[in-house]
């Protein structure tokens, strides 16, 4: 049993999170990192190696190699080649290097989306059709109709996020299906950011990497991964690509040349235990994350005014609060002592974030505020 309620101060840390309202009676609920310790796999292995005392460049061993290879073949029965990882220390420099490697004038995604999905397209000075996500029994979901309507012969790139941030949706099978037979009949290659994969709130739901599902599917993709999320590790900055295709890599790693650095040594050290030692700890965050979740669709759930559809991963929930009716619901709720994530970046200022990964202590302070915050109007 590992306790996700044990308090951590993390105002003695610089940490971004909370240090956005040091000094004010803010409780944080935005950027997406967590507040718990990570594994004591993942601590006992840092300490190991910072013991050394030695921190020169680093390689990445056999044994980090099998970690990766056989953690995705646990998880998501995804059977990859070793050749195939490119490592980076992050997801989102990932994301500018794909936009840049790929062919095209312009890039398909969707919106509201993790405003990192637009500027990324953007910095490689191309287009993006961003099209609207959809409401359909009660979860978000893609607009194929819309995506056929909007996709021009310029296009040669689309970003997926599974699972979704904001919106929490897990794709399933056939809509992943859907997207790859798009995909192939206008030629796009697919950078799929599954940075959330491991962070499903449902048993009976799966996540399915796209690149898994068929041969065709995995030439034409990249697919960015990290232990930085599952594992609130976000600050070691480790992540890798997956790149079947031997030409699409090699663009990838032209791209990246010398100014796209490498993984952080302490970073892959976390990795490399994280993937082999915290399938327990992982298994009992998920738990406790559900029951997180539970709480906040049980606050919204009394507030007829704020909307939650089905959120089916992250610790992120993606809220409507357009029958408030106030200006900026950001600027409400912080009025009211809860720092939110603003929807405007992510394409709609009527949303709030809220971010569910701490101790259910703090959780439900941060709904006790916004119930009076309701309460207030
Ligand atoms: C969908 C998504 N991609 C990427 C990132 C950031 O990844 P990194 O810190 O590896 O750049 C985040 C962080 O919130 C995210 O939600």
């Amino acid at each position: 049993m590992f306790n996700f309620d044990e308090i951590v101060d993390r105002t003695k840390t610089p940490c971004e999170k909370w240090n956005k309202y040091k000094g004010a009676d803010v409780i944080p609920a935005w950027v997406a990192d967590m507040d718990f310790k990570s594994p004591p796999c993942v601590i006992e292995a840092l300490q190991r190696r910072v013991a050394e005392g030695v921190f020169g460049y680093t390689d990445i061993d056999e044994e980090t190699y099998g970690a990766i290879l056989s953690f995705l073949k646990r998880h998501y029965n995804w059977e990859i080649q070793k050749e195939w990882l490119v490592f980076t220390h992050g997801v989102v420099s990932s994301m500018n290097v794909a936009c840049l490697s790929v062919e095209g004038e312009s890039v398909m995604t969707t919106t509201p989306i993790y405003p990192h999905f637009i500027k990324a397209p953007m910095h490689a000075n191309k287009e993006v059709i961003a099209i609207a996500m959809k409401e359909e029994n009660n979860r978000w979901t893609l607009d194929f109709e819309a995506m056929e309507e909007k996709i021009n012969p310029t296009c040669k790139l689309f970003m997926l996020c599974n699972p979704y941030n904001p919106a929490g949706t897990v794709f399933t099978c056939k809509e992943l299906e859907q997207l790859g037979a798009f995909c192939l009949k206008h030629d796009l290659t697919i950078c799929s950011d599954e940075i959330h994969a491991d962070l499903l709130l449902n048993q009976s739901t799966k996540h399915i990497p796209i690149a898994s599902l068929s041969e065709a599917l995995a030439k034409r993709s990249i697919t960015l991964m990290a232990p930085s999320k599952t594992f609130n590790i976000a600050g070691l900055q480790a992540s890798f690509a997956v790149i079947p295709d031997v030409e699409l890599r090699k663009r990838f790693k032209k791209t990246m040349g010398s100014m796209v650095g490498g993984i952080n040594l302490l970073g892959i050290t976390a990795l490399k235990a994280a993937y082999l030692g915290g399938d327990a700890w992982l298994g009992e965050l998920r738990t406790y994350l559900a029951e997180n979740l539970a709480l906040v669709q049980a606050f919204v759930n009394r507030n007829p005014k704020l909307k939650l559809l089905d959120q089916e991963a992250t610790f992120l929930a993606w809220i409507d609060a357009t029958a408030l009716h106030v200006k900026s619901p950001y600027e409400f709720f912080l009025q009211h002592g809860v720092g939110l994530s603003d929807g405007g970046p992510f394409g709609n200022a009527q949303y709030v974030r809220l971010n569910f990964g701490t101790q259910r202590t703090v959780l439900k302070a941060i709904l006790e505020r916004m119930q009076k915050a309701v309460d207030s109007l």
